[in-house]
C-alpha cells in the first residue's frame, strides 16, 4: 500500500493482511516495485504509479493490483490479464468530485481568477484596471463534452445551473440523459469542437483517445473558445496546445492533466498566461480521497475471501489463474 493517509484504510487491510506501506508521497522506486511484487499478494497503487507488463511478468507473488483511480491506464491490462492478477478501480464514489473541480477550471478559466491572483502575488496591482482580467461569460454559452460517463454528466448537470446549452460526443448514446437533461448529442468530435465555447474532456486513455487533441482538432474550436482536460495528460498533444494558445488559435485552457506528471518545469505551457494548470486533483477533496482507498482496501479483502466483487476491471484473469 502507498501513501499511508487514512488509518480506516490501514485498519481495515490489517484486519486481515500484514501490511506493508511506502510510506512517502512520491512513486516507490522501480527496483522495489519488481521486489515488492514478488513478495506481496495485493498492491494498493495511485492511478499514477506505472505497472507495466515487466513488472507483472515477474511477479510470483501479485495477485490483486486495487488501484485507488477510476484510470486504469497506469496497469498494463492483459499482461496483468495474462498473469491471473485480478485489476480493481474505484468508479462512482468520484464523479461528483472531479465535476465540481471541472467547474473550478471553466470558471477559472473563464473569469482569470488564478491568473488575478498570480498578477497581484507580482506586484502589478498598482492601480484600479479591470481590463487585463476582462472574462469570458459562462452562462448562456456551450459547453461541449467529450465522454459521457458519470462524471461527464455530472458536469452536465452543474452546467444547467449555469444556464449553458449542453453538448456530448460519447461511444455510447446517452438517451435517457439527453431526454432528462435536454443534452444533445453531437455525432463525431469535430462537430463537437466546432460548436463548442468550452470543451471539457472525460474520457479514458486509450489507444483510440491518445494524442487525439492535435494541431489539427485545436484548430477546429472557436478562437474565443475554452480547453478542458480533466482526463488524461496524453489525449492532448501537449506542444501542439501550447502552439494553439500562443498563436490564439483558441483563447485559453484549463488542464488538470498533463504529460508527463509532475509537468516538466522547463515546458514551455509554464510561460503563458491563458492556462490554469492543477496538479492531477480532479478527484482529491478529502472524502474522495478516503473513500476511493477503503473502496480500493475493500476490493481486496472482498477478491481474498471469495465475496461477491464488483469494480473488477479484468474479470477474464480468474480464468488464467
Ligand atoms: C482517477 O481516478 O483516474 C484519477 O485521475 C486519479 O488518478
Amino acid at each position: 500500500m502507498r501513501n499511508f493517509h487514512d488509518q480506516v484504510i490501514y485498519d481495515t487491510l490489517a484486519e486481515h493482511f500484514e501490511v506493508d506501506i511506502w510510506d512517502s508521497h512520491r512513486t516507490p522506486p522501480r527496483d522495489v516495485v519488481m521486489r515488492k511484487a514478488n513478495e506481496c499478494m495485493a498492491f494498493l497503487p495511485e492511478g499514477i504509479d506505472l505497472l507495466d507488463a515487466e513488472v507483472l511478468d515477474q511477479s510470483t507473488a501479485l495477485k490483486i493490483i486495487a488501484d485507488r483511480a477510476v484510470g486504469t491506464d497506469n496497469v498494463d491490462i492483459p499482461a496483468a490479464t495474462r498473469n491471473g492478477i485480478i485489476l480493481t478501480n474505484t468508479p462512482g464514489i468520484l464523479q461528483d468530485a472531479c465535476a465540481d473541480m471541472t467547474f473550478a477550471l471553466l470558471l477559472d478559466a473563464a473569469r482569470r481568477v488564478s491568473y488575478s491572483d498570480r498578477s497581484i502575488r507580482a506586484g502589478k496591482w498598482t492601480f484600479f484596471d479591470q481590463t487585463p482580467y476582462l472574462g469570458l461569460d459562462v452562462h448562456h454559452m456551450t459547453l461541449g463534452i467529450f465522454g459521457f460517463g458519470g462524471i461527464g454528466e455530472k458536469v452536465a448537470r452543474r452546467a444547467m445551473g449555469f444556464d449553458m446549452r449542453v453538448i456530448y460526443h460519447s461511444r455510447t448514446r446517452k438517451i435517457a440523459a439527453e431526454r432528462e437533461l435536454g443534452v444533445e448529442w453531437m455525432r463525431d468530435l469535430p462537430s463537437l469542437l466546432e460548436e463548442s465555447d468550452y470543451v471539457s474532456f472525460h474520457c479514458p486513455l486509450t489507444e483510440q483517445t491518445r494524442k487525439i487533441m492535435g494541431a489539427k482538432q485545436f484548430g477546429m474550436m472557436k478562437p474565443t473558445a475554452v480547453f478542458i482536460n480533466m482526463a488524461r495528460g496524453a489525449i492532448a498533444d501537449q506542444a501542439a496546445l501550447y502552439d494553439a494558445l500562443a498563436s490564439g488559435t483558441i483563447k485559453r485552457a484549463a488542464i488538470d492533466v498533463t504529460d508527463p506528471e509532475p509537468i516538466s518545469m522547463d515546458d514551455p505551457l509554464l510561460t503563458l498566461d491563458n492556462v490554469t494548470i492543477t496538479a492531477h486533483i480532479g478527484s482529491a477533496s478529502e472524502t474522495s480521497f478516503r473513500n476511493m482507498g477503503l473502496m480500493a482496501a475493500d476490493s481486496i479483502v472482498a477478491l481474498h475471501q471469495g465475496m461477491p466483487w464488483h469494480n473488477v476491471v479484468n474479470p477474464e484473469a480468474l480464468d488464467n489463474r
